[in-house]
């Protein structure tokens, strides 16, 4: 595959425009770079010298790979250095003002049909091309950190960019091994606006005072699977990763630039924490403490065990599509099954609800002795790592300890949650499902590198459609419509995306 750009100019050697560098001379294509700040260039070589090195010493590449690649990279000490240059790739400071004269004075120097791409990852790349003469050559070329190691790049267009920029600017990241993942440029591309559900959805859940801080990051975790995986992070231990400081104003842009969707809202508790210096492992203290950049073990945070396995609990649960399953289940752990149409006095109530509450759920039975199971995730004897039950704020303490030792009976870790509309899982998955769902609603991008670019780019176990598709539409369908109904915010009202194909029992890959 040869490359479609001769040259390549990178202005910006901090974090970004090194690894950009980088990527690019491995892939055999002379690279040229420029910094504002004295010594930039320099420094940011000598530490790709240093990185090559170290690759060749571990096998990763060959000394001569290595030498050949520090070989490629030049330094550009102003602009003019750009003007043999086929294609420009910006990373500097993240402000508009400070882009848009850079693009106009890369104009001046580059011929007129070389292209010249922003790595924004916050700004409109339509805003950026408004300042130059040619708005046509001009896209997004969005690469996350490190970049040598994430392999997806969002190639963004705007309403004026040329289709054969675009193609050709996939075309060189393909080369390069990076997956090209082709967006409409909009809030957040297509990772960062994905990403709206599992912080900010969490948050949510904290602060309805659902569970605890750690008690979310285990579920999400542990119970969560999806072909076998889970989230490698908790929301809690990502937010502190990455320093609220940077998340929270994120959440708040996107939010805004979408015109106050409700699907993206913030949460107040990430404004109250930014104020506050609790940013993270930066400062050394966010939703956990840290010293020398390690978490501190927590007592606070620490898992109560689980109480004794009642002896001769007799459990009532049920009808519903889950209903013989958690039977099985209930047996395996050493209960009796009252397999009576009613609850009979004295059965514990084993309710399944999805997207809807502990309490509606719990409605017409005696909700004293009423617990709900969520199903949406394996929970099968010895099957899982994390099952979690929730009350009602009737329930009985003696009958939540109950059904907690009994769901702990074969090993198992057990989350209580207090009563929510969707339990932890439910509600963080269907709406990491169904943002996904309105992205491809939108056209921002195809199903396909919907995927492909949020399981690359934010880890995920799957890509939030295929995640959809292997829990089944209808039922995160069934979560979102109960979660609506029960809370009447308009935040989980399902995307008609996943509405039509959960209807017509279809792929949420799908296009139309
Ligand atoms: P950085 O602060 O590490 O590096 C920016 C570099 O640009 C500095 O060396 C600075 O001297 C230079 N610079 C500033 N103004 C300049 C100008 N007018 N002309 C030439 N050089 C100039 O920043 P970082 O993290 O590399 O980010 C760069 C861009 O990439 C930003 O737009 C950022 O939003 C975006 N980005 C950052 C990611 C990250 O994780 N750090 C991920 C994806 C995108």
């Amino acid at each position: 595959m040869s490359s479609p750009f001769n040259r390549i100019g990178v202005v910006g050697a901090g974090a970004m425009g090194r690894g950009i560098v980088q990527l690019f001379a491995q892939a055999g294509i002379p690279v040229v770079v420029h910094d504002t700040q004295p010594g930039a260039v320099e420094r940011a070589i000598a530490s790709l010298a240093d990185t090559l090195g170290k690759l060749a010493e571990r096998g990763k590449l060959s000394a001569d790979v290595a030498r050949a690649t520090l070989e490629r990279i030049s330094d550009a000490p102003t602009l003019a250095g750009f003007a043999d240059c086929d294609l420009v790739i910006e990373a500097i400071v993240e402000r508009l003002d400070v882009k848009q004269a850079l693009f106009r004075a890369l104009e001046a120097e580059l011929a007129a049909d070389a292209v010249i791409v922003t790595n924004t990852s916050s700004l409109s790349v339509t805003a950026i091309a408004a300042a130059c003469s040619r708005p046509e050559r001009i896209g997004g070329y969005h690469f996350f950190n490190p970049v040598p190691l994430m392999r997806v790049v969002e190639v963004v267009g705007g309403p004026r960019t040329r289709p054969d920029v675009l193609e050709r600017l996939v075309a060189l990241a393909r080369v390069a091994g990076h997956e090209p993942v082709v967006c409409q440029d909009t809030p957040g591309f297509i990772v960062n606006h994905a990403g709206r559900a599992f912080g900010p959805e969490s948050l949510k859940a904290l602060g309805e005072g659902v569970a605890g801080h750690a008690d979310i990051d285990r579920i999400l975790r542990e119970q969560v699977r999806i072909d076998g995986q889970g989230f490698r992070l908790g929301p809690f231990e990502l937010l502190d990763l990455t320093g609220l400081d940077v998340s929270h104003p994120v959440m708040e842009s996107i939010y805004h630039q979408y015109y106050e969707e409700p699907r993206y809202k913030p949460s107040v508790i990430g404004a109250q924490r930014v104020a506050a210096g609790l940013l993270g492992r930066k400062t050394g203290e966010g939703f956990y403490r840290y010293e020398g950049g390690q978490p501190v073990a927590d007592p606070a945070h620490a898992e109560a065990p689980a109480p004794a396995a009642p002896q001769g609990l007799r459990a009532w649960i049920a009808p519903g599509p889950d209903q013989a399953a958690v039977r099985s289940l209930v047996e395996g752990l050493g209960a009796s099954i009252d397999t009576s149409a009613q609850p009979a006095p004295g059965s514990l109530i084993i309710l399944t609800p999805l997207g809807i509450d502990a309490t509606e759920a719990a409605r017409g039975f005696d909700a004293t002795r009423a617990i709900a199971l969520d199903t949406l995730m394996p929970f099968g004897l010895q099957a899982c790592k994390r099952r979690v039950i929730m009350t009602t704020p009737a329930t009985q303490a003696s009958w939540r300890d109950a059904a907690h030792g009994l769901f702990a009976a074969d090993g198992t870790k057990v989350s209580v949650l207090r009563d929510s509309a969707g339990f932890i899982a439910q509600r963080v998955v269907s709406m990491i499902v169904s943002i996904a769902c309105d992205i491809a609603q939108q056209r921002v991008a195809s199903p396909a590198d919907i995927d492909t670019a949020v399981r690359i780019g934010l880890g995920y176990p799957a890509g939030p459609l295929t995640m959809g598709d292997r829990l089944g539409p209808a039922r995160i369908l069934a979560i979102l419509e109960g979660m609506h109904r029960i809370t009447a915010d308009p935040r989980y009202r399902p995307s008609p995306w996943l509405r039509r194909r959960a209807q017509l029992g279809i792929s949420l890959l799908v296009a139309d």
